[in-house]
């Protein structure tokens, strides 16, 4: 069966996601498009959220997000328990953030790259698999510890 993977973006991804979903389906993959619809002004908050809930949650093992940079998506989805969201802007980016930091969520600055090159960098972060060894360890530390969750509890960060 087709591995289903949910990919969305906001206003500035929009163009590249039309194509990606192509690819994906091109590659073999079940591509399930969770907007946005069209080029009008949209909160990339709105779509990390979608993609990152299903991969949290493990209804998706990996998924695809889009904007300007990738940073404000990337943001958002590592909010989630479990999301490592990757920013990369070349192929080589997309295979060590597979192969070192097992990510789970391919995020592509779209205002930075060409179609070519996006296309390129997810087929090569579809293809390429975490290394383990002595990442493994480091990947288990990037989740909050019982420290870091006592001090939120007890003093939530305050902003301003
Ligand atoms: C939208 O203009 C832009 O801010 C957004 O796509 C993204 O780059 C945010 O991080």
């Amino acid at each position: 069966m087709a591995e289903h993977i949910p990919i969305a973006s906001d206003h500035a991804g929009f163009e590249l996601k039309q194509q990606l979903v192509a690819e994906l389906r091109a590659l073999g993959y079940e591509p399930d498009d969770l907007g946005t619809t069209s080029e009008a002004s949209t909160d990339y908050p709105d779509y990390a959220h979608k993609v990152a809930e299903q991969v949290s949650t493990g209804a998706a093992k990996r998924g695809v997000l889009l904007c300007g940079t990738g940073l404000g998506m990337s943001y958002a989805a590592n909010r989630w328990p479990h999301v490592r969201a990757g920013v990369a802007w070349t192929p080589e980016i997309a295979a060590l953030s597979r192969q070192h930091n097992d990510a789970n969520v391919l995020v592509l600055p779209a205002r930075f790259v060409s179609e070519a090159d996006g296309r390129r960098i997810l087929a090569t972060w579809l293809a390429t698999g975490f290394e383990g060894g002595r990442h493994e360890r480091r990947v288990e530390k990037i989740e909050l510890d019982e420290h870091a969750r006592d001090v939120i509890a007890h003093e939530p960060p305050h902003h301003g």
